[in-house]
């Protein structure tokens, strides 16, 4: 993990969903060792001679224009966030990546990812890996109603969306988690970012999935895949997100136990394993 800042020249800002910014910046040292599932630091120097610093999900990763997106998560606070106010052309301190890369088998052909609006943030620069990497990739999407979606303009067109949203205005009537049984059947692996509900409905559904009374889904035979040696990620793996903290594993600020133990989310996270026995634990 790096520690040592990089200057990144901000080029664009923009919106992931209502009230979820993003800022893209040009940072070609730095994007080479960036994964779906890394987070930076955006450090930003305030009056008083404080330094801001917020823990930013990558969004997207862009090698031809030498970028990184990074997405601004709503503060817990529910306060105004300073560095949404950044200009293009404005230079900054940026540091990672924060923690370990979302871990894909070799032999995963269909990945699955669901999210809610927040989560949606975690999960987008792996969409856009896994389908450049001939992944047939579906989200499932949750929003409270239609206005609150990030468009679907933002992942690839090759990318399947489900959409639930609590108030029927869009996709389908209720949550995220009546979409599951089939697409859990599907998917080689699955990914899942999101509030605590979600989180539960796609542990239950993973379990769910280890039954052996399972046998087809969309009309295709399915079988239990057993980890072998470069197959080792565990099939579902949550993504847990935090806002402040060192990113370097000191200040235990960002811990969360496990079965296993305590999980700092900045070095071992943020993908956690909910129900396998393999080195990442769920919460
Ligand atoms: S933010 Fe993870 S240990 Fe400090």
């Amino acid at each position: 993990m790096g520690s040592t800042p990089v200057v990144g020249e901000l080029l664009s800002v923009g919106e992931l969903a209502p009230g979820c910014t993003t800022l893209e910046f040009r940072a070609p040292t730095l994007i080479a060792g960036l994964r779906p599932g890394h987070a930076l630091h955006v450090v930003r120097p305030e009056s008083g001679g404080f330094r801001l610093r917020r823990v930013a999900p990558i969004s997207r990763i862009d090698l031809l224009r030498g970028s990184v997106e990074v997405a601004l998560q709503p503060r817990i606070d529910g306060g105004q966030d300073a560095l949404t106010s950044l200009r293009p052309g404005e230079r900054i301190d940026l540091i990672g990546p924060i923690g370990q890369p979302v871990s894909l088998n070799k032999s995963t052909m269909r990945l699955l990812l669901i999210a809610d609006v927040e989560g949606f943030a975690w999960v987008r620069a792996l969409a856009f890996a896994a389908a450049s990497a001939g992944i047939s990739v579906t989200l499932v999407q949750e929003g409270e109603t239609a206005a609150d979606l990030p468009p679907a303009r933002l992942l690839p067109e090759a990318v399947e969306i489900l959409v639930a949203t609590r108030d029927g205005s869009v996709g389908h009537h209720g949550s995220a988690a009546d979409l599951l049984a089939d697409v859990v059947l599907w998917a080689d692996q699955a990914v899942v970012a999101g509030g605590g509900e979600i989180r539960t409905a796609a542990t239950a559904a993973a379990l769910r999935r280890r039954s052996p009374s399972r046998s087809t889904v969309r009309g295709t035979p399915v079988a239990t895949r057993a980890s072998t040696g470069g197959d080792r990620a565990p099939w579902l793996q949550v993504l847990l997100s935090h806002e402040i903290g060192c990113g370097i594993g000191a200040c235990g600020g960002c811990t969360v136990t496990s079965r296993s133990g305590q999980v700092r989310l900045c070095r071992e996270g943020p993908a956690i394993d909910p129900i396998g026995s393999t080195s990442k634990v769920g919460a």
